[in-house]
This record gives structure tokens, C-alpha cells and sequence, in this order.
């Protein structure tokens, strides 16, 4: 049975109190629940500031809930001031590194050459890096759409060898569909997530486009989340303002057990 996979990422918001909040009650909600969740592979990325007081609390439980971070930088140390290493990050016990999340492509500036190096160095300090890549706006035609995400996916994956997909999360985000109201149509999400499956296949072989782990994200909320989580060819959502709210983060893991179900 494939995982399906829940995970949000905080972006700027929360501070270390309300993380210990969040955290605790997502920890504990999996520990009474852990026949229902056991599957599922469920993640949550904080600040970089909050990320080891989230960690304190699934280390102590002994927790199966993931802590990553939302960026890093593509060299472990060094003459890089304010940058966050993936080898400190590693060395916390972080699980996965989101990478050129649109927000971070678009307000800092970071280009392809960037995300590739980043992506290469998380996999390279044993961590999996979720690469997030999606077309800004959404065309008259998908194919306008799908021409931009081959070049998004494979300049993301350039340094990577076969072996490494494995241990990489794709996040479809089209940028038109992030902080909007609703998610992406289920037939075009279907489409675009087809051509990157045949994509890697074609580029990559063994059909390893079929086992790629690709998730969706998007404004994902409690009224989309289960047709998304349905989709044959999705993998899992990642959430994040409806995430915010720790009880709709819990329904959104409730979900994903049910669909697995009978999937
Ligand atoms: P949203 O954010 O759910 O608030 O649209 C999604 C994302 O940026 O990944």
C-alpha cells in the first residue's frame, strides 16, 4: 500500500509557546490513534526558530510525526550570513526540507540554480527535500502549464542521481491556486500530475514516475481535502492556512486515513 502523506508548513507564523501547543496536541492525537495513522506519513514544518522545541516534543513521545524546516542553504557551513545549514538542520532531527516554495522563488528571488543545489544538499545530509514547483498563472490551455513544469522539474532534480527520487517528496503548487480560495480543479491537477509522472518516467526510467511520491498543494482545506486525498495519482496534501488551525489539521489527518482505506 503507497502512503499517503499530510503535511503543512507554517510558513512565518507561530511562535515557540504555541508550537509546543500545536504539537503536543497533534503528538497525542496520533498516540491514541495509532492503528488509524499508521500509514500515514504526517509532517509538519515550523520556523526555523520553533523547529527543535517541536522536535523535543516527538523525540520524548517517541512520535512518528515529522519535523522539517521550509528552506536551507546549499552549503553546510561557511561565509553565509543568516543562512540556515541543511547539516545543522540534520543534526536537530529534522526529517524534510521544503525547497523553492513560490513565496521563496518570488519574493527572494530564488532562481532554479538555487533549488537544484539546495535540493542536492538536503539529500546529501540524509534528509528529504519536498521540491515544490508549480506555473504561476493558470492558462487558457494546461499545456502552456506543462511545458513550464518540465523545465520547473527537471532544472530542480539536475544534480540528483535515479537513486535519489526516492527520498524526494514533489509538491505540485500551482501558484495561482497558494493563499487563494479555492484548490486547483480536480481534472487539471489529475492532468499536470499525470505529465510529471510520465515525465520522470521518460527522463528517469524503470517507471519510476509511477512510485514518485507527488503531493498536492494549494488552498487545500476541510471542503477539498478529501476529493484531493482521492485523486489515484496523488499522494497526499500539503496545507497551509486551513493547517494553521490545529483541529482542522487533525479532521485533515482523519481524512487521509479514510481514504487510504480504500484507495
Ligand atoms: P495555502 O498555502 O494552503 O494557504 O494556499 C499552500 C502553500 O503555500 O503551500
Amino acid at each position: 500500500m503507497k502512503k499517503l502523506y499530510v503535511g503543512t508548513s507554517w510558513k512565518m507564523n507561530k511562535t515557540v509557546t504555541e508550537t509546543h501547543e500545536y504539537i503536543s496536541k497533534i503528538v497525542e492525537f496520533m498516540q491514541k490513534n495509532r492503528e488509524t495513522v499508521k500509514d500515514l506519513d504526517v509532517f509538519i514544518l515550523p520556523t526555523f526558530l520553533a523547529i527543535d522545541a517541536a522536535l523535543q516534543i516527538t523525540k520524548s513521545a517517541n512520535s512518528k510525526l515529522k519535523i522539517g524546516a521550509q528552506d536551507c542553504c546549499w552549503e553546510d557551513s561557511g561565509p553565509f550570513t543568516g543562512e540556515v545549514s541543511p547539516m545543522h538542520l540534520k543534526d536537530l532531527g529534522a526529517a524534510y526540507v521544503e525547497i523553492g516554495h513560490a513565496e521563496r522563488r518570488e519574493i527572494f528571488m530564488e532562481t532554479d540554480e538555487m533549488v537544484s543545489k539546495k535540493v542536492s544538499a538536503v539529500i546529501k545530509n540524509n534528509m528529504k527535500p519536498i521540491l515544490c514547483i508549480g506555473e504561476e498563472e493558470k492558462p487558457a490551455q494546461i499545456n502552456i502549464a506543462l511545458h513550464f513544469l518540465e523545465h520547473q522539474l527537471l532544472d530542480g532534480l539536475s544534480r540528483i542521481n535515479n537513486d535519489d527520487l526516492k527520498n524526494i517528496v514533489i509538491a505540485y503548487e500551482p501558484v495561482w491556486a497558494i493563499g487563494a480560495t479555492a484548490s486547483a480543479p480536480l481534472d487539471y491537477l489529475r492532468e499536470a500530475i499525470d505529465f510529471l509522472r510520465d515525465l520522470l518516467n521518460k527522463k528517469f526510467g524503470n517507471n519510476c514516475g509511477n512510485d514518485q511520491v507527488i503531493i498536492y498543494g494549494g488552498s487545500v482545506n476541510l471542503e477539498s481535502a478529501r476529493d484531493i486525498l482521492t485523486l489515484p495519482n496523488n499522494d497526499g496534501i500539503f496545507v497551509g492556512r486551513s493547517a494553521l488551525n490545529v483541529e482542522y489539521f487533525i479532521s485533515m489527518i482523519k481524512m487521509a486515513a479514510e481514504v487510504q482505506k480504500i484507495k
